[in-house]
């Protein structure tokens, strides 16, 4: 098919292979290698949070009002005090140089040109401040793992707010990693090609005078450094450095801290991290960037959030890659948000691969959305081309749910416009 065919009045503004989300995962689909469909596509165990994430969706559905002049549509809202061009923006997921050559630099580009904000997350194939310089004065968020080792992260820390960064999105559902049955199985390694540059400078003080056995628990090799002087030597005889995941030392009772380069299977999970301890440090050492969790799924946790004095919630399950059997991310939603009652913004991911979603999302509570897989499908499919598509179908269907819903202005979205679809198929007010 060509990509858009001409008619009489002239050629069509859409890619006539790629009209929806699905059909843009499909065009990826062909384009990844194996290791890397898989790791973007799974989640966690059997995958039910994943997909349960996605069929939330379907349990509602949209009471729309007539004749209310529709003719001006604004879908901008704000985010860390910027205007964005709509109310959802690119979620974090790491090394994006898998899907393209260009990985978060096309991401980040895409993003400047639709006026949508970026998440980039700290395992990214690119560093954070050429995503920065590409995106421009379009505002970025970091997503952090805060390390066993605070002074990596500091380090992290310290260079996003010289880059500009606006907020940093703590991970919170990463004690111990999820178990991804496809990654072990192929046993999922980064190409020597590409590395984890936002860290290449903490892996060059580290002992990199042993072999390639991976000691996670993860059963998955250790992501590999860009070459640096000092790693040259190693990487021409295929030598690696080892990284270990840190361990509670059976005699002593004391934690082993992780060691070797920073790896996202060795140092990303962090068991340690408390509300009382790791939130008032990373308020300190994170000022003036604001300072979110990423991962909340419950009312208590909202409320102890809002205690503790962060910025911001994002609703999330990591989409479905870490607790399989946890709660799908928009039935998480109105209990965070009855709880916080508007003290601090509540934004939510997983499972949005429509406008339609965004639109409902928001009507159950949530101020913003955060997309993850498609932006990776659109970035396989052409880069950043393909995340502009992404980008742009979204923008579109959600301007089109909101002009037949019959709303102008994304405040005015509620649970008025909202019902529930209950077993037997009966719908019910919310
Ligand atoms: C992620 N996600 C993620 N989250 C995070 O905090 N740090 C990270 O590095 C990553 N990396 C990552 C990689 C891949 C391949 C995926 C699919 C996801 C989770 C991400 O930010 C977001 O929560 C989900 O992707 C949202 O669900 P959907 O939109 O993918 O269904
Ligand atoms: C993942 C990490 C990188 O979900 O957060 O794969």
């Amino acid at each position: 098919m060509p990509p858009s065919a001409p008619s009489s009045e002239g050629p069509s503004p859409h890619d006539l292979n790629c009209l929806t989300i699905t059909e843009l995962e499909a065009l990826a689909y062909e384009r990844m290698d194996k290791q890397t469909r898989d790791y973007y596509n799974e989640g966690a165990d059997s995958g039910t949070t994943l997909a349960e994430n996605l069929s939330a969706y379907q349990k509602y559905r949209i009471r729309p009002r007539v004749l209310r002049d529709i003719s001006q549509i604004d879908t901008t809202t704000s985010v860390f005090g910027h205007t964005n061009a709509a109310p959802f923006g690119v979620a974090p997921t790491a090394m994006q140089r898998l899907a393209h050559s260009d990985g978060e630099i096309a991401t980040a580009r895409a993003c400047r040109s639709k006026g949508i904000v970026m998440g980039l997350s700290s395992f990214s194939t690119s560093t954070l401040e050429d995503v920065a310089a590409a995106n421009g004065s379009n505002p970025h968020a970091l997503q952090l793992y805060l390390f066993e080792e605070r002074e990596h992260s500091r380090k992290l820390i310290n260079r996003a707010k010289k880059a500009g960064y606006k907020a940093v999105l703590l991970t919170v559902d990463t004690p111990m990693l999820g178990r991804r049955n496809l990654e072990i199985r192929n046993q999922f390694k980064l190409p020597s090609h590409l590395s984890i540059p936002n860290f290449a400078e903490q892996d060059e003080d580290t002992d990199s005078t042993v072999s390639n056995t991976d000691t996670s628990d993860a059963n998955t090799a250790s992501v590999e450094r860009k070459p640096t002087s000092k790693s040259k030597a190693q990487a021409n005889t295929k030598e690696r450095p080892a990284s270990a995941a840190g361990r509670l030392d059976e005699d002593s009772k004391k934690r082993v801290l992780p060691s070797g380069p920073i790896t996202f299977h060795t140092h990303a999970a962090n068991p340690t991290l408390s509300w009382e301890e790791s939130i008032p440090w990373l308020k300190k050492v994170c000022a003036p960037m604001e300072v979110w969790v990423k991962g909340i799924a419950t009312a208590e946790d909202a409320l102890l959030a809002v205690h503790h004095g962060v910025d911001g919630i994002i609703v999330s399950n990591h989409g479905g890659r870490q607790l399989n059997g946890a709660l799908a991310t928009l039935d998480a939603l109105p209990e965070v948000v009855a709880a916080v009652q508007k003290k601090v913004p509540v934004h939510v991911d997983g499972g949005i691969r429509h406008g339609t979603d965004i639109f409902k999302a928001l009507a159950l509570g949530a101020d913003f959305c955060w997309v993850g897989r498609p932006v990776l499908w659109g970035l396989a499919y052409k880069g950043e081309q393909g995340v502009e598509l992404c980008l742009k179908l979204l923008l579109d269907e959600f301007r089109l749910t909101m002009g037949l819903a019959g709303v102008t202005s994304v405040k005015e979205i509620s649970k008025e416009f909202l019902c529930r679809i209950d077993r037997d198929g009966f719908a019910s007010r919310l």
